[in-house]
């Protein structure tokens, strides 16, 4: 064998491997279905871990990361199934939970009691078990014979590893020596619940050892209620309406653009709401929480646009610009996931007309700022997306789509803003921010505020976000 030759010395085997490489022996399909069932597992458990979780957790940054940490095990989730489908594998049994100390070891991350202990868990623990399932995989398969296989862990080894360079960055800010010291014993357990399931890809002799659940002895329940880091003064604040000035025709389009960067901003509030529609809504098939995922990341990139928006004109955005969570606390606590959904599609709806996502754009160029343009270029196209996904996941049940408009209408008008109640309850003073981030804007331009602008004080107290007046509540 060692004298065989390719033709004029090509590469063989299309490249993918050395000769002796695709003699190897390599796992069965019955190994390799079995391991990529775990990996599949893994990834499904993660992704549930993140979204389950962002809403209540208050760090921004880490909200960030969850969305799209969350979205790339969506991802992996998909193409990793598919894979097992072409694997003389139907029924698939994917829903059959591969191992029970597997699926203590992830209910015990999904119940941390506080985010040091939940980010030591997916970044510690989950993520890098994983990753040597994944290294694992690669190199005990035939090359040649389970390609398609290995393709799809090469892919996912990627995104594991970015997921892994942001985790041991956030472990390396929040966990310390004393938390470590103090959380030892669970630290162990989640060692245990691997070491007896032969690993997290099963591949090693299983270790006797006895497990007793701790966080998740009692079922985890799911906080939908939004919490924001300390950088959010005063979520209850509604005393500023972007939309009324936006759509306002006598504004001029370099102070409607700044308006536009405390949108986006404010769309955090929309993966918050969303995580709670894909965590409470259950038996959906899995494109179902494929592509709402990959909405809900989406908005957290709109979220993060308006933040380097704000960034890129020098606004203080912590101190002069309120961002409040007030929409997706009131979603969250008052309507059941359907409904937040039938919300969620209205207001879509309304953003494709001329008014809406073009409008935004067209406002973004006649400003002279080159990323808002940019960033409502994108967010425009993102929406056209969205609309998509509303249509196939909403709409269907619907048979009459004008009613399916309705229904996110009255859903919306039943939510209770309770505008005047929070400023009686001292949550808010719905102080208007506007003036003070409007002068921010024109003294780092250079620029002298324009006193109608300077004047603006709409607040959502009569006018909801879609600009339709609110007839009680205030
Ligand atoms: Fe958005
Ligand atoms: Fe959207």
């Amino acid at each position: 064998m060692n004298t065989y030759q390719s033709y004029r010395n090509l590469p063989a085997l299309a490249g993918i491997c050395s000769m002796s490489e695709a003699m190897k022996p390599g796992l069965s399909i019955e190994e390799c279905v079995r391991r990529l069932k775990r990996y599949h597992y893994a990834f499904k458990r993660l992704h549930q871990i993140f979204i389950a979780r962002l809403t209540a957790e208050p760090i921004y940054e880490l909200k960030m990361g969850f969305s799209l940490h969350a979205h790339l095990c969506a991802e992996q989730v998909s193409a990793v199934r598919r894979r097992i489908g072409e694997m003389r594998e139907p029924p698939l049994g994917l829903d059959i939970v591969p191992d029970a100390k597997l699926e203590i070891f992830f209910d015990e991350i999904l119940a941390a009691p506080t985010t040091e202990e939940l980010v030591l868990g997916i970044y510690e623990k989950a993520l890098p078990a994983l990753k040597a399932g994944l290294e694992r995989h690669g190199n005990d398969t035939n090359p040649l014979a389970d390609q398609p296989s290995l393709r799809v862990c090469r892919f996912a080894q990627l995104e594991v590893d970015d997921m892994l360079k942001f985790g041991y960055q956030v472990v390396g800010q929040l966990v310390h020596h004393a938390l470590r010291e103090r959380t030892r014993t669970w630290s162990s357990l989640l060692d245990d619940c691997l070491a007896a399931a032969g690993g997290l890809d099963g591949t090693q002799v299983p270790v006797c050892v006895n497990i007793v659940r701790r966080h998740s002895a009692t079922p985890y329940t799911y906080d939908g209620r939004p919490k924001r880091d300390e950088r959010f003064p005063d979520p209850y604040n509604m005393g500023v309406n972007a939309e009324c000035f936006l759509y306002d025709a006598k504004f001029p389009a370099e102070p409607k653009t700044l308006m536009m960067f405390y949108k986006r901003l404010r769309e955090v509030d929309v993966p918050e709401m969303m995580a709670s529609i894909i965590t409470e809504t259950i038996d959906k098939p899995w494109e179902y929480y494929r592509d709402m995922t990959r909405q809900l990341w989406d908005e957290a990139r709109h979220a993060m646009m308006g933040e380097v928006g704000l960034a890129n004109l020098g606004i203080d955005w912590p101190r002069n610009v309120m961002v409040n969570f007030t929409w997706s606390l009131a979603l969250n606590t008052q309507l059941k996931p359907i409904e937040r959904h039938a919300v969620l599609y209205f207001i879509e709806q309304g953003l494709m007309p001329r008014n809406g996502k073009r409008f935004e754009w067209e406002v973004g160029l006649a400003s002279h700022n080159p990323l808002s343009a940019l960033f409502q270029d994108y967010d425009w196209a993102d929406e056209v997306l969205h609309a998509r996904i509303g249509r196939d996941w909403y709409l269907k049940d619907f048979d009459d789509p004008r009613k399916a408009v309705q229904y996110g209408d009255q859903c919306w008008s039943r939510v209770l803003m309770d505008w005047g109640k929070w400023r009686e309850e001292g949550l808010t003073a719905h102080r208007n921010w506007w003036p003070d981030v409007y002068r921010q804007f024109c003294q780092n331009q250079g620029i002298e505020p324009d006193p109608d602008v300077l004047a603006y004080s709409t607040t959502y107290a009569e006018v909801r976000a879609d600009l339709k007046t609110i007839s009680t509540s205030a």
